[in-house]
């Protein structure tokens, strides 16, 4: 296997900030001005997959939500879920609540980790999330969002951002004035997941809504997400909202190298290479030891095996799998074999 520094040199296209050229052959911008960014996802933007974004060109990864309840009681669980690699930096923490206090005091602690951004979590939909006020209730509640920004960046001397949604739903589009609010109560980035809560993960992007924030906040660091798995969405996204930066989420799921691939203007691979996902099994021992990774390392074999050949019975396989190295043997066979059927093709 390369060496790990080599590997991120030559898949994030080097450390040259080279001008993007987009598929359809427009130039967009330099890609080295449009920051990439993995997007917090539980259970899945842990600390190894993290290190797998930014060995394969991303420019910046975010924790997973964190509940700030739990980091102030000391929750060791909750605490471990903001410890940063050195590798994964620039990094930044997420955490959730609803009263200011607890969500300046849990920033006060977090800041040690030294995150590039204490995020506060505007978006979260999950019924445990918002019945305690927090995560996307917090879009319907405007004051209380910019009190919590303002509690927040009193309390650290980090920058602070927040993640929003555009709104509970179509009728109630209040991501916007949230966003103005924040602006005015301290955060200095806002990312903005472009749909409303009621559209899940599925409803359609509302770029103009991110296009009137550009317009309304110029001085404020804007990024863009929702639904970005290729360079022409990426292109789509930038040039139908001037944002500073793309956030990716599933669309880096079991496909680390999209943002590479992106950054030279290229689809991602549909096979990642064995070595790749060798790394990150790797990476997630070091992170859990040899019993407690093969759980969260089914997860991720789920995605990186999506739509590849005798993919069924690989999971088959993976999911009954308690030895790691017979999981590595596997992951060298199978995608092995697929790439060379792809090279074939
Ligand atoms: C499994 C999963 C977990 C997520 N967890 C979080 C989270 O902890 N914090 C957050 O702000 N967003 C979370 N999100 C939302 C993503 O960060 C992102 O906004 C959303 O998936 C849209 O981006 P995408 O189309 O690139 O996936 C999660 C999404 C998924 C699919």
């Amino acid at each position: 296997m390369q060496n790990t520094q080599e590997r991120r040199n030559r898949q994030s296209g080097g450390e040259a900030c080279e001008a993007s050229r987009m598929q359809s052959g427009a130039e967009i911008r330099c890609s080295g001005d449009v920051k990439l960014i993995l997007a917090p996802m539980a259970g899945l933007s842990d600390q190894p997959f993290r290190r797998m974004a930014r060995l394969f060109g991303a420019d910046e990864v975010v924790t997973e939500l964190i509940s700030a309840n739990a980091f102030v009681r000391e929750n060791k669980k909750t605490v471990d879920l903001a410890a940063l690699h050195e590798d994964e930096r620039p990094a930044s923490i997420q955490i959730f609540g609803s009263d200011p206090a607890v969500m300046a005091e849990a920033a006060r602690r977090v800041e040690q980790f030294q995150p590039l951004f204490i995020d506060i979590n505007m978006g979260c939909p999950a019924k445990k999330v918002v019945r305690n006020g927090a995560g996307s209730a917090l879009l319907e509640n405007p004051q209380r969002a910019a009190a919590i920004v303002k509690a927040v960046s009193d309390a650290v001397k980090v920058p602070v951002s927040i993640k929003i949604r555009t709104g509970k739903n179509h009728q109630s589009k209040t991501g916007l004035d949230v966003a103005r609010l924040a602006a005015d109560a301290g955060a200095k980035r806002i990312t903005v997941h472009a749909r409303t809560v009621a559209d899940k993960f599925c409803g359609p992007i509302d770029y103009d809504a991110v296009a009137r924030l550009r317009a309304d906040l110029p001085h404020i660091e804007l990024i863009g997400n929702g639904d970005i798995h290729s360079v022409d969405d990426a292109r789509k996204w930038l040039e139908r909202t001037g944002v500073d930066g793309l956030m990716i989420g599933r669309g880096a799921v079991g496909h680390p190298s999209i943002f590479s691939a992106i950054k030279r203007g290229e689809p991602a691979p549909a096979v990642e290479d064995s070595d790749t996902i060798l790394q990150h099994v790797g990476w997630m021992r070091e992170f859990l030891g040899d019993r407690r990774c093969i759980g969260p390392l089914r997860a991720h074999m789920m995605y990186y095996s999506k739509g590849l050949a005798d993919a069924r019975r690989f999971r088959q396989e993976v999911t009954v799998l308690e030895d790691l190295e017979k999981l590595k043997e596997l992951v060298e066979r199978f995608f092995n074999q697929n790439k060379e059927a792809q090279y074939a093709a």
